[in-house]
């Protein structure tokens, strides 16, 4: 969502606050501002739209201001104008703050400030931060003071970076819930929202907690919690590599990291299977490495999963993987649903949240929820959580018993692919360690998957070399006068129907739904005409024959059909479809992994086509930090 970024140091802080926005772009925004101190003065320039044209506006601006705040924003209280934009002054201009979250109770606050004769120029909740912290400095020894006197009066969540003309050594920082980060230079010092920022500046970085402000001077960093008791914190150095970081050639981040599925399924592989394991050899020794604890994984009745959007779509595959090969009956809700419906407490129930990047609002609420709700009951009720994450250093492994890293690497485009794999593949490791646990499958079967599971790189590899061209041809029959896709898909293979409807929903802009292919006639099959292409997701299995048939009835409605099956179904492929996709012959337990490859590269065409801006669609934001 929206996007922080401060700078105080040696070097010119614009240059440094417009190329961390930059790399922040990725979250999703609709304008974009810096504020820079220098000469006991605020220098502030915002501008509407993308930073470009904030770009443009600084070309006609010296500064050598060594300290500023920038800000990318997404818009949630007042439209996406100029006025409405970060960072935001105090009405006197001798503060400045930019936000990310939301100022709950700042109606109340704006109208005591009004009343005392502040003007307030934007219809924002942030507003009546700088005001308050400069009403509090007139009688505060110093600006910690006055930021911390500010904050006892905010309710709500937010992270904030702060300066102030008459403090021009100084810049704060604070984080009530919305991530932020610092980062440590040689004589100069970082913050942000999301360390990718930062990354080409520093490695060496600390996570702000929550209740945390900490004071970023050129000679240093201190740490302070609200009450303004000073706190020993210590960074840590990151093995991130800032070339992950760029596109490489790729047109977009997104066809990049596609591309680099067969990278990230290596990946987990080495990370989570254990290549001595022998069935024979010991029975406590499993074939998987994921280091959970006997209390997190023994005599579990019931999983729950809580996650949203694409991650909810690999919680369902998760869902099937759980029961069919763990034997354990799981439930998967969407988090922002759970929030406020909570099921019924079971005991024994290990609750997964999944988040790729470890900060969705609504999953973090619904894990602490859970958390605060089963805190006093007796043990066998009490929360096991467990967390699968792309950002292991993110809030969820604050909240969460124990992390299962995807290790996909950071991912840039706003719709996810890699990660979206990287999440499944950790769903066939959790599964394959409780049935090795709990005995549900034998050791042969086990060795079995795991041994598909291997091939994946390859599999995945030869969809990339083999269907691009022909996908990206196909595109072109959709890119301009479809206005509507179905997706359907049966058994484990449904989550991927609904998986290829969003990518193309988020990225194109066509509408499209997708369901379990045995509905359609329960009401959606009249959709149906020659203009609504449906999409078959039609791997080999237990519902192969099903899927078919009911791909026929929508070929029968007229709807041009494309299939996404293996080469070994050709003939009755070509027979049945109009357009086949074609994957690899792969276990049906395996094949979500395969099956998804040709429905990202389908729906990346069709944007690609369009001329749309693949990796920052509209509306859109790669992590959703307010509710
Ligand atoms: C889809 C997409 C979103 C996210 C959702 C949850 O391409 O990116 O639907 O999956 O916002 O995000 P995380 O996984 O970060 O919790």
């Amino acid at each position: 969502m929206c996007g922080i970024v401060g700078y105080i140091g040696t070097q010119s802080a614009t240059d440094i606050l417009v190329s961390g926005l930059e790399r922040l772009e990725y979250r999703g925004y609709d304008s974009a501002g810096v504020a820079t101190v220098e000469e006991g003065q605020i220098n502030c320039v915002k501008a509407k739209g993308k930073l470009s044209n904030l770009r443009q506006k600084l070309e006609h601006t010296i500064s050598q201001a060594q300290i500023g705040i920038g800000h990318t924003r997404w818009a949630t209280h007042g439209k996406p104008e100029e006025h409405n934009a970060h960072p935001h002054l105090s009405s006197e201009m001798s503060v400045a703050v930019v936000q990310n979250g939301i100022i709950e109770n700042y109606l109340e606050i704006k109208e005591e400030l009004i009343a005392k004769g502040i003007e307030f120029r934007s219809e924002t909740d942030t507003e009546v931060v700088p005001n308050l912290i400069a009403h509090f400095l007139t009688s505060s020894n110093s600006l910690l003071e006055a930021v911390q006197k500010t904050i006892a009066r905010l309710e709500g969540a937010f992270a904030l970076a702060i300066v102030s003309a008459e403090h021009p050594y100084e810049l704060l920082v604070v984080r009530q819930q919305p991530p932020l980060v610092l980062g440590f230079g040689q004589g100069e010092f970082f913050c942000a929202s999301d360390m990718t920022a930062i990354l080409p500046y520093t490695r060496t970085i600390l996570n702000l907690e929550n209740g945390e402000i900490a004071r970023l001077t050129p000679l240093g960093v201190e740490i302070y919690n609200f009450t303004g008791d000073r706190l020993s914190r210590f960074p840590r150095t990151l093995d991130w590599n800032p070339i992950q970081v760029e596109k490489q050639g790729f047109r977009h981040y997104m066809l990049k990291e596609i591309y680099e599925q067969p990278a990230v399924v290596r990946n987990c592989l080495d990370n989570y299977i254990n290549l001595n394991w022998h069935a024979q050899d010991n029975p406590d020794y499993s074939p998987i490495n994921l280091g959970l604890s006997p209390n997190l994984t023994d005599n579990l009745e019931h999983v729950q999963i809580l996650a949203c959007g694409t991650s909810w779509h690999a919680a369902l595959i998760g869902k099937y993987l759980l029961e069919q090969v763990a034997g354990i009956p799981t439930t998967v809700d969407y988090a922002s649903e759970f929030r406020y419906s909570p099921k019924p407490i079971i005991p024994h129930t290990l609750t997964i949240g999944v988040t790729q990047s470890g900060e969705t609002a609504d999953t973090i609420a619904a894990l602490e929820s859970e958390r605060a709700r089963r805190a006093d009951l007796e043990p066998r009720l009490q929360a096991k959580l467990l967390g699968i994450t792309n950002r292991s250093e993110s809030t969820i492994s604050q909240i969460v018993d124990r992390i299962i890293d995807t290790h996909a690497g950071i991912e840039i485009g706003v719709a996810a692919t890699k990660t979206f794999t990287a999440q499944v593949m950790s769903f066939y490791f959790l599964s394959l360690d409780l049935a090795y646990r709990r005995q549900t499958i034998s050791h042969s079967r086990i060795e079995e998957i795991i041994e598909g599971l291997r091939h994946i790189p390859s599999q995945i590899e030869t969809i990339l070399d083999t269907q691009a061209d022909y996908i990206e041809e196909l595109a072109h029959d959709f890119a301009t006068e479809t206005e509507d896709f179905i997706f359907i898909g049966r058994g484990i293979n449904f989550p991927i129907a609904l998986e290829g409807a969003l990518k193309l929903k988020e990225i194109s802009y066509i509408h499209a739904e997708a369901y379990p292919a045995g509905e359609m006639k329960h009401g959606p099959i009249a959709l149906l005409d020659n203009k609504v292409p449906v999409v078959a997701v039609a791997m080999p299995g237990s519902v192969y024959e099903k899927v078919i048939s009911n791909a026929q009835e929508a070929k029968a409605r007229d709807a041009r059909l494309i299939g996404v099956t293996t080469a070994m179904n050709a003939i009755e492929a070509a027979h049945t479809f109009n357009d086949v996709l074609t994957v690899p012959e792969v276990d049906e337990l395996i094949s979500p992994v395969l099956s998804v490859i040709p429905l990202q590269m389908l729906s990346y065409h069709i944007a690609a086509i369009k001329g749309l801006d693949v990796d920052q669609p509209r509306n859109l934001a790669k992590s959703v930090t307010v509710e």
